[in-house]
């Protein structure tokens, strides 16, 4: 598996023979290697943890380009049908859906999920997290959230062994919190800290992170650069 972090909670894996895109926030993404889109050849998949502009992204402009299907809460399924993204594949928390051999599972986030539209917040319905699961590995994005002691039992019933773990502090966890997360809920391989960074506001930085992580291994790759796990 080839997994490329594009900033914030934005990466690319290439897992099970698809290419698959989460949280594709690349417009206005201080992190985003620009060159990224122009070497991407094509995109079976673009799953969205929830409806924040910073995660939706360039979502409904990709979909379209690529003609991907969309993984996502109903409700941002529905949102991105009705603004003429053709192919969706709604879900909700606690299920699971099979994409061309991957099985992915919609997972619990305590955060909230709403885009604005002029000035007036619009629900996307429960924010989520995603374990996504190939023959060969599986990769856990939390989303944004806080920690939560159920985190134990999406290792227990999923496996996973890399995650994708939001240290930022202010909107999610902080450093503190998500080596908790690490430490005593989840069970990781590999953790790469994702929402850090991106704006001013965002103040966990994995310089804080690393030395609490005792269960796993912390990498931090360069925006763009594929690492093979
Ligand atoms: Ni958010
Ligand atoms: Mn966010």
């Amino acid at each position: 598996m080839k997994l490329t972090w594009l900033g914030h909670a934005a990466c690319h894996l290439a897992i099970g023979g698809k290419s698959v895109l989460i949280d594709p926030f690349f417009t206005g993404n201080a992190k985003y290697p620009t060159d990224f889109e122009t070497g991407l050849e094509h995109v079976d998949a673009i799953i969205v943890t929830h409806g924040h502009a910073d995660h939706l992204g360039d979502t409904e402009r990709l979909a379209k380009a690529f003609n991907a299907t969309v993984i996502a809460m109903f409700e941002i399924c529905a949102y991105l049908g009705a603004r003429g993204v053709e192919r969706t594949d709604p879900m909700n928390i606690g299920g699971t859906i099979e994409h061309g051999g991957l099985r992915i599972t919609m997972v619990n986030a305590l955060h909230s999920s709403a885009i604005i539209e002029d000035g007036t917040p619009v629900t996307m319905g429960d924010p989520a997290g995603v374990v996504i699961k190939s023959s060969e590995k599986t990769v856990y994005h939390a989303g944004d959230t806080d920690v939560f002691s159920d985190m134990a039992l999406i290792q227990r019933l999923h496996q996973p062994k890399i995650g994708l773990i939001p240290i930022g502090d202010r909107f999610t966890m902080g450093p503190e919190t998500a080596a908790l997360a690490c430490n005593e809920f989840l069970d990781l391989e590999t953790i790469i800290p994702i929402h850090w960074g991106t704006f001013d506001l965002l103040s966990g930085d994995p310089e804080s992170f690393k030395p609490l992580v005792k269960r796993g291994s912390v990498l931090t790759p360069t925006p763009g650069e594929p690492i093979q796990l």
